[in-house]
């Protein structure tokens, strides 16, 4: 049995890990929720997104006057999070390959953020070195090839600079692994439907983390493409992972 597609068709089994294919349909599915996706991202996070977004840019070391570029960015929560932390005499740099999502995001300009269509994983025209810090948040998971995508974060980072990744992951403890199954599998899928219209995406959504890999191997592919001092921590239990990497100098 084939899995249901966003336009109510059957997608065939596999396909998610399947290259451009999987590409053009996450493209196409961020294209059609981007109206509701922070809102959503706030509900079924119960706001704790903006924790972990916290987290993750005291991860980064920015200090005023920084470039950072945020990748798979989105409607740009981590992006303006970012831009406040490097203040008015710094650079954000927020990209992304949902032309929707990038129109969302700039419904809340700031001064110091540019945003730009492109593929996280082909960075040309970025000038390698360039920025203090890049992140991706929620975004890692949707890119079938990681060794690409952490390469391409380790070139544009300055020497000394961090590469902070954010991502879902499935927890280990019983209590947070119960409450993930109920949360993820089930009201995550049904919510999602209900309030994007979207019940692919949403069914997407916990199939995507299942997919993804574990923590520790996020952490080798992060070492073995040019990033050195790999750590990781678990965020509420382990639902939410923290990856940060050093540029070696
Ligand atoms: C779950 S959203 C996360 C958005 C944002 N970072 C946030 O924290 O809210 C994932 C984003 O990744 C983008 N994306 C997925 N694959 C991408 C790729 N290869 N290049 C650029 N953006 C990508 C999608 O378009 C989508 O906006």
């Amino acid at each position: 049995m084939g899995k249901k597609s966003a336009g109510g068709g059957n997608l065939p089994e596999g396909s998610l890990s399947t290259g451009e294919e999987r590409a053009r349909l996450v493209r196409e599915m961020f294209d059609r929720i981007a109206g509701r996706y922070e809102l959503l991202n706030l509900i079924m996070t119960a706001g704790l997104n903006r924790v972990w977004n916290r987290g993750a840019v005291r991860a980064t070391a920015l200090r005023p006057g920084g470039r950072a570029l945020d990748l798979a960015c989105g409607a740009g929560a981590l992006t303006r999070d970012l831009a406040k932390k490097v203040g008015p005499n710094g650079y954000v740099l927020g990209m992304d390959f949902s032309a929707e999502m990038l129109k969302a995001a700039k419904t809340r300009p700031l001064p110091n953020v540019e945003y730009r269509l492109g593929d996280a994983t082909n960075l040309e025209g970025v000038e390698s070195g360039s920025f203090d810090a890049a992140t991706i948040a929620y975004g890692a998971r949707n890119i079938p090839n990681l060794d690409t995508l952490f390469a391409e974060m380790a070139r544009v980072t300055r020497p000394g600079g961090r590469v902070v990744c954010l991502e879902i992951a499935r927890p280990k403890g019983r209590l947070s692994a119960t409450f993930y199954g109920i949360w993820f599998d089930r009201v995550v899928p049904w919510l999602g439907a209900k309030v994007s219209g979207d019940a692919w995406a949403y069914s997407y959504l916990p199939e995507s983390v299942k997919a993804f890999v574990a923590p520790d191997e996020l952490a080798e592919i992060m070492r073995r493409n040019g990033l050195q001092n790999v750590t990781w921590r678990p965020n509420a239990g382990g639902i939410v992972t923290l990856h940060v990497g050093t540029k070696p100098g």
